[in-house]
C-alpha cells in the first residue's frame, strides 16, 4: 500500500516544514492537486509554486491535474522531475495521444475518473496507462466526505485491469481516512491520497505510518 499525502492541505505559510515532514516521512509519493478554475471550481497552484516544491521534495511527485487541455503542460510537468502525471478522462478529447506524449515524455500516466465516470470508458485505455485514479469524492477541494459508492468502483477498476491483463494501479484521492481506508484497500486500492487526515493530524508523519499499517484480516 502506497501513501501520497496532498499538499493541498498543507500549511502554505510553511511548506518548507511540511516538506520536510513529508521528506523523513515514510510517505511513497508527494501528490500535487493543480485546479485551473475551469474543469473544477476552485484555483490551487500553478508551475512557480510546484517548481520551487519539486526542488525540495525528495519523494517522487504525483501531479494531478483537475484542468482543462492538460496536453499542453505535458513538457512542464515532465521538467518537474514528475514521476506520475495524472490527466482526468473527462479533460481529453484524445486520451490515447495524450497518454502517448507523457510517456513520450518520461513520465507514467494516470487517468483520472470523476464519481459519475463510470470505469468501463476505460476498457480500450487500460493497458496503455499506468495508473486509474478512482475520484472518491467531486474534485475541487479537501475535506469532502467519502462518496460510498467508490468502493465498487475501485472494485470494478481491479477487474478490468485484471481481466485485460494490465499492470496499471488503483489510487484514490477524496475522503481518505482511517474509517474509510479499511474498505478501499479492501477492494483492492494500490495507492492512498490523503490530504486533510495527513496534514490535519497532531503527528502527522504518525499519521502516515498508521495508514501505511493498515491491515486487513
Ligand atoms: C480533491 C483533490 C484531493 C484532495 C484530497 O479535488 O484532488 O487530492 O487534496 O483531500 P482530502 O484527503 O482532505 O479529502
Ligand atoms: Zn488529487
Amino acid at each position: 500500500m502506497l501513501i501520497a499525502p496532498s499538499l493541498l492541505a498543507a500549511d502554505f505559510l510553511h511548506l518548507a516544514e511540511d516538506l520536510e515532514m513529508i521528506n523523513t516521512s515514510s510517505a511513497d509519493w508527494l501528490h500535487l492537486d493543480v485546479m485551473d478554475g475551469v474543469f473544477v471550481p476552485n484555483i490551487s497552484f500553478g508551475f512557480p509554486v510546484l517548481e520551487a516544491v519539486a526542488g525540495a521534495c525528495r519523494k517522487p511527485l504525483d501531479v494531478h491535474l483537475m484542468i482543462v487541455h492538460p496536453e499542453r503542460y505535458i513538457k512542464q510537468v515532465a521538467a518537474l522531475g514528475t514521476y506520475m502525471m495524472t490527466v482526468h478522462y473527462e479533460a481529453c478529447t484524445h486520451l490515447h495521444r495524450t497518454v502517448y506524449e507523457i510517456h513520450e515524455a518520461g513520465m507514467k500516466c494516470g487517468v483520472a475518473l470523476n464519481p459519475s465516470t463510470p470505469v468501463s470508458l476505460l476498457a480500450d485505455i487500460i493497458r496503455d496507462i499506468d495508473m486509474v485514479l478512482v475520484m472518491t469524492v467531486n474534485p475541487g477541494f479537501g475535506g469532502q466526505p467519502f462518496i460510498e459508492h467508490s468502493l465498487s468502483k475501485v472494485r470494478e477498476a481491479r477487474t478490468l485491469i485484471e481481466s485485460s491483463g494490465s499492470r496499471a494501479l488503483v489510487e484514490v484521492d477524496g475522503g481518505v481516512t482511517l474509517n474509510t481506508a479499511p474498505g478501499l484497500i479492501a477492494a483492492g486500492v494500490d495507492v492512498l491520497v490523503t490530504g486533510s487526515t495527513v496534514f490535519h493530524a497532531l503527528d502527522s508523519s504518525a499519521m502516515i505510518c498508521e495508514l501505511k499499517n493498515i491491515r486487513i484480516s
